[in-house]
């Protein structure tokens, strides 16, 4: 057998780095779009960060200055901070994060902070659960469309395997237990059948936006507990519903199934998302299993929260009047952007899956596919990313199988750059509807049109009376819009 210089795992591709989600950003990195130094730049819509309360974080920061140990208000606790911890975790860090969780779920559960074990972002808290639940090789089912990351945070360094169970746009993609048992039925059979040692699933979801019914996350739980296998729960989004449906937490879900082996199931919460902190890396695994819960803290050793950002966020987060707050007027926000995206995108004809809940939406641009195959969305993708120049990321990076889904993060930018964003949209399916036209006029029959006339929901329609008024109006459109300057568009409103 050659010498090999590197390890298996620093030389297989089980990363998943190679897939148009990564891409998309790193179209992004080289190009990034600033609205007066490089406004014709990609604008970054693939990336789910929680940007819009950001005013009120810093504002706290600057009222709390004894809360950052490096402000001479906070010096006198630098050593303290700065010494040696263990790997429980400051007492304090712990309960504050209990009652966040706790707050963000509506106060319906209690968590006890001895449970709390903390690692590096939720990326960290997924990979040390799977560490915990399974060897390499044992395999856990994932309800697709999914996080594209997974193949990273479960899979790379653990060996464990991922099995899609595959959701359908006629159901709304709800993950159905007909479906849950038919992958787990087919995944036993064959010369190699696979080891099922658990089910993740993200609710909210990433990327639809939407949550989990009370009955399906029961139906859940029943059916892990009837095979006896895991549940692990990335409850990251909890606290970015906007609308109902509330969120409804598997841990309310458990106490509600008659039988539930509690040592099945378990949690995974970060800040990053909620709180819009991805940079502090905090992750939290918590476990009803009493093993789980001490091996993952032996484990989260390699992916400590520094004591610094635990003592910052343990003051932050026990400001009961900041964090409610905090949470009521990021859902505020967050409703307010996804209604002029989503409102906007409609009035183009652009339908997206109902959620209420999430950084993102779930774009349908099936109409708009030549034929409907993942080459197919990569070519409009491709169009999207290089022209039109935003980075959304395709459903085929999401595991999804069926082709012309879209995400779209939304709470990332400013509301200048989301006119920006729906302008260049607008512009292009304009383009191509005067493409179609031109087309038709020679006497060509494109398939393209027969696609756009066969979707009901998707009118090419652009009466002046027909477009938000607030995404409309010449006074607020911004100059470096690419709408004045199309020829196409002036001659259309
Ligand atoms: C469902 C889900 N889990 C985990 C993560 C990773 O989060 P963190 O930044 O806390 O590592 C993300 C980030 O996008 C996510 O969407």
């Amino acid at each position: 057998m050659p010498y090999q210089l590197l390890s298996k795992i620093a030389t297989s591709d089980r990363h998943g780095e190679n897939s148009p989600y990564f891409d998309g950003w790193k179209a992004y990195d080289k190009n990034p779009f600033h609205p007066t130094l490089n406004p014709d730049g990609v604008i970054q819509m693939g990336l789910a960060e929680n940007q819009l309360c950001f005013d009120l974080v810093e504002e706290w920061v600057r009222k709390n200055p004894e809360a950052s140990i490096c402000t001479s208000d906070g010096v006198p606790k630098f050593k303290d901070v700065a010494i040696f911890q263990d790997y429980h975790g400051l007492p304090e860090f712990r309960q504050a994060v209990a009652k966040l969780m706790e707050r963000a779920r509506g106060g319906k559960v209690k968590y006890d902070p001895d449970r709390v074990v903390m690692s590096g972002g939720a990326t960290g808290a997924n990979e040390t659960i799977m560490f915990c639940l399974a060897d390499p090789g044992d395999a856990f089912l994932v309800p697709s469309p999914y996080y594209p990351a997974f193949a990273r945070d479960l899979r790379w360094r653990t060996g464990v395997e991922m099995i899609p169970v595959h959701c359908k746009s006629s159901n709304n993609f709800q993950i159905t237990i007909e479906a849950m048992e038919a992958a787990y039925e087919k995944a036993q059979q064959g010369p190699n059948p696979s080891n099922i040692k658990g089910l993740i699933i993200t609710n909210p979801s990433n990327p639809l936006g939407t949550t989990l019914d009370r009955e399906t996350l029961k139906g859940l739980v029943r059916f892990v507990c009837e095979k006896n296998i895991h549940l692990v729960c990335d409850e990251i989004y909890s606290a970015t519903v906007f609308k109902p449906p509330h969120l409804v937490s598997v841990s309310e879900v458990m106490e509600e199934v008659g039988g539930c082996n509690r040592d099945l199931i378990h949690v995974v919460y970060s800040l990053s998302k909620d709180m819009g902190l991805p940079g502090l890396r905090v992750g939290i695994i918590y476990s009803y299993n009493d093993a789980v819960v001490s091996c993952a803290r032996k484990m989260s050793s390699f992916g400590l929260v520094s004591s610094q950002t635990q003592h910052l966020l343990a003051s932050m987060l026990s400001d009961e009047e900041f964090i409610g707050q905090f949470i009521r007027e990021s859902s505020k926000r967050l409703a307010k952007r996804h209604t002029l995206f989503t409102k906007g995108l409609a009035q183009m004809g652009i339908s997206c899956l109902d959620s209420n809940a999430g950084l993102f939406f779930w774009m349908d641009l099936r109409p708009l596919l030549k034929e409907q195959t993942f080459e197919a969305e990569m070519q409009l993708w491709r169009v999207i990313i290089n022209d039109v120049k935003l980075n959304v990321s395709p459903g085929s990076s999401f595991c999804c199988t069926e082709p012309g889904f879209f995400r779209v993060c939304f709470a990332d930018m400013d509301d200048h750059t989301v006119e920006v964003a729906l302008n260049r949209i607008r512009a292009f399916v304009l383009r191509e509807e005067q493409c179609v036209h031109n087309k038709n006029q020679a006497g060509t029959t494109l398939k393209k049109r027969r696609n756009w006339q066969n979707n009901v929901n998707l009118r090419l329609s652009f009466s002046s009376r027909g477009y938000d008024e607030s995404i409309q109006s010449p006074h607020k459109m911004s100059p470096h819009s690419p709408i004045p300057q199309s020829p196409l568009v002036q001659a259309k409103t």
